[in-house]
């Protein structure tokens, strides 16, 4: 197929992306949150909907404008995002987990805002984990022949580490990146490696986020004939 030539090769296909990053809540005013900018699964999303796929966007905290012809779900934490992944999911032939969905969220929230107090030193925060969605809803596939796709930034030991992580999740595809200054978070442009459980290797060149997003639906398209 020619490069720049776009063939409805997900027609019929419902996918699946999550971006953007969740924000987790300490108190009304305050929230731990992640630099992920959204703009990948935003690229992923526009590129599946041009293929021809029906596209759910699951968007945590982006401020991106929605894709034309994307249904758009909007969501703030990684509990509301696990949600609103799962309902989505139950009916897809794919999903791509690009949001950065935050590890660990407060283990209370406060619901009046927490005050310093002149003659105390602050208290701990407590942290609990988030559920793993990306491994949950790679053990149990809604379908046969789903193909889920996760994302990694690294900054040491890139590979090795992806081939780890792509063997604990589960998933078919993993998506992993070297976070580096100019790379990843805010940026236009990425360069990653996509592993396949079936052991190949996709290297994509540094260029824009859409060029990144070709190849994954590429090798997703691929899977699912
Ligand atoms: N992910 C998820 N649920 C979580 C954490 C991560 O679904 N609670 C997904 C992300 O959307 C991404 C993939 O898992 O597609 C890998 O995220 P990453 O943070 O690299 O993986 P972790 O297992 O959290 O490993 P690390 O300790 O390196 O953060
Ligand atoms: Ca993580």
């Amino acid at each position: 197929l020619a490069r720049g030539v776009t063939e409805p090769d997900l027609k019929g296909r419902h996918v699946v992306v999550s971006a953007g990053g969740t924000s987790e809540p300490l108190d009304p005013v305050r929230f731990l949150g992640n630099r992920s900018s959204g703009k990948q699964g935003y690229a992923l999303a526009r590129t599946a909907a041009a293929r021809g796929a029906r596209v759910t966007l699951i968007a945590a905290n982006s401020t991106l404008p929605d894709p034309a012809g994307v249904d758009v779900v909007p969501v703030g934490t990684a509990v509301q995002l696990r949600e609103a992944v799962l309902k989505a999911t139950a009916e897809a032939d794919a999903v791509v987990m690009a949001a950065a969905v935050a590890d660990f969220r407060p283990a209370a929230y406060a619901t009046g805002k927490i005050k310093k107090k002149d003659d105390q030193e602050p208290e701990p925060i407590t942290l609990v984990r988030n559920p793993d969605i990306l491994a949950e809803i790679s053990a149990g596939r809604s379908r046969p022949g789903q193909v889920i796709v996760g994302f990694a930034a690294e900054t040491d030991d890139v590979l090795a580490n992806g081939r780890a992580k792509l063997k604990r999740k589960g998933c078919d595809l993993l998506v992993v990146n070297e976070v580096g200054e100019r790379k990843t978070f805010g940026s236009e442009e990425n360069e990653a490696v996509v592993l396949g459980a079936d052991g190949s290797e996709t290297a994509v060149p540094y260029g824009p986020k859409e060029a990144l997003a070709e190849t994954v639906w590429d090798l997703v398209a691929e899977r699912l004939s």
